[in-house]
């Protein structure tokens, strides 16, 4: 009841102020730049299955970089730890789609949640996997509970169309002997991954087991091993926000995973996963009422974890 009056309270506070907040809709792929700025959901999905929400959460939007979380998951399933002989565990400093780190450090990226950490790992799922945006779209529609959830096409094409950051990210790697499969057929199976398309309560449900020690809420399957979890929980805190995670982890206090979508997910541990849309994006490619309505959260309810 109480998480429910909260939400109610920022929905309300966020949509009046909504055209103040920064910012802009994500243009570099032109699919997303038709977006309508001022739109603002939140959604909360507890470790008891309970789910309350406010504003726009029948809207959907594609959850691009959120997306990695999942990719690390799947290659975590499969790899273990093997998987760090290919990206690394730090903060990376620098912005998500920075090629200049990758050139220094041999074409090791820094982190899974950078998009040269994403691609690697999508790289990883490639070399394991026959049919690897089916084995994910079914992982996603079993943890979101809703079986029609699917790729946007025109945003996944769109980025296709204009890979050539991404690209170049990728073929540095591959001088450096840390790529495995082609380049472009690997950025297709990303692209798509970044373009899943959900709402707002489904990003939060997708979420759960990061709250529930690696376990799904909804089907008490286990996603990860406690460790895993914990592990996972622990790059989302010190990498999930990019360069601005420190002022994330300083603000919110939580693991927390943001899209260029305007999606940001964060997680309280052992009691629920919260959800936050709205698509115009600061500096640092997050979203503004996001961070606002989750620090605002995180306030109201005591979350900050320190
Ligand atoms: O590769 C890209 O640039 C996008 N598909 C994903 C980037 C992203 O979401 C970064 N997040 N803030």
């Amino acid at each position: 009841m109480q998480i429910q009056k909260v939400i109610d309270e920022i929905t309300h506070d966020v949509q009046s102020k909504l055209a103040n907040f920064d910012g802009e809709v994500a243009s570099y792929i032109p699919a997303l730049a038709s977006v309508r700025p001022d739109q603002f959901a939140m959604a909360v999905h507890t470790v008891e299955g309970e789910t309350f929400y406010g504003g726009d959460c029948e809207k959907l939007f594609t959850i691009q970089s959120v997306s990695k979380v999942l990719t690390l998951t799947l290659a975590l399933q499969r790899y273990g730890n093997e998987l760090w002989q290919r990206v690394g565990k730090e903060p990376s400093g620098t912005a998500f789609n920075s090629l200049t780190q990758l050139e220094f450090e041999q074409g090791k990226p820094r982190n899974p949640f950078i998009n040269a950490g994403a691609i690697v790992t999508c790289d990883a799922l490639y070399s394991r996997l026959s049919a690897p945006t089916h084995h994910m779209l079914e992982t996603v529609r079993w943890l979101s509970g809703n079986q029609r959830i699917n790729i946007n096409q025109l945003v996944s094409r769109s980025e296709y169309q204009h890979r050539h950051r991404n690209a170049a990210m990728a073929h540095l790697m591959a001088s450096f002997n840390n790529f495995e499969n082609e380049v472009d057929e690997v950025l297709k199976v990303y692209f798509g991954f970044c373009a899943i398309e959900m709402n707002c309560v489904e990003l939060a449900k997708t979420f759960s087991y990061l709250a529930n020690k690696g376990v799904d809420v909804a089907s008490q399957q286990r996603i990860l091993s406690t460790k895993q979890n914990s592990q996972l929980n622990s790059l989302l805190f010190t990498s999930g926000l990019y360069d601005a995670a420190g002022d994330f982890a300083y603000r919110v206090g939580m693991p927390g995973k943001s899209g260029v979508g305007g999606a940001i997910v964060a997680i309280v541990p052992g009691q629920f996963t919260v959800a936050v849309w709205s698509p115009k994006l600061n500096s640092y490619g997050n979203s503004s009422a996001g961070l606002y309505a989750l620090e605002q959260f995180a306030n109201k309810l005591s979350l900050h974890l320190f």
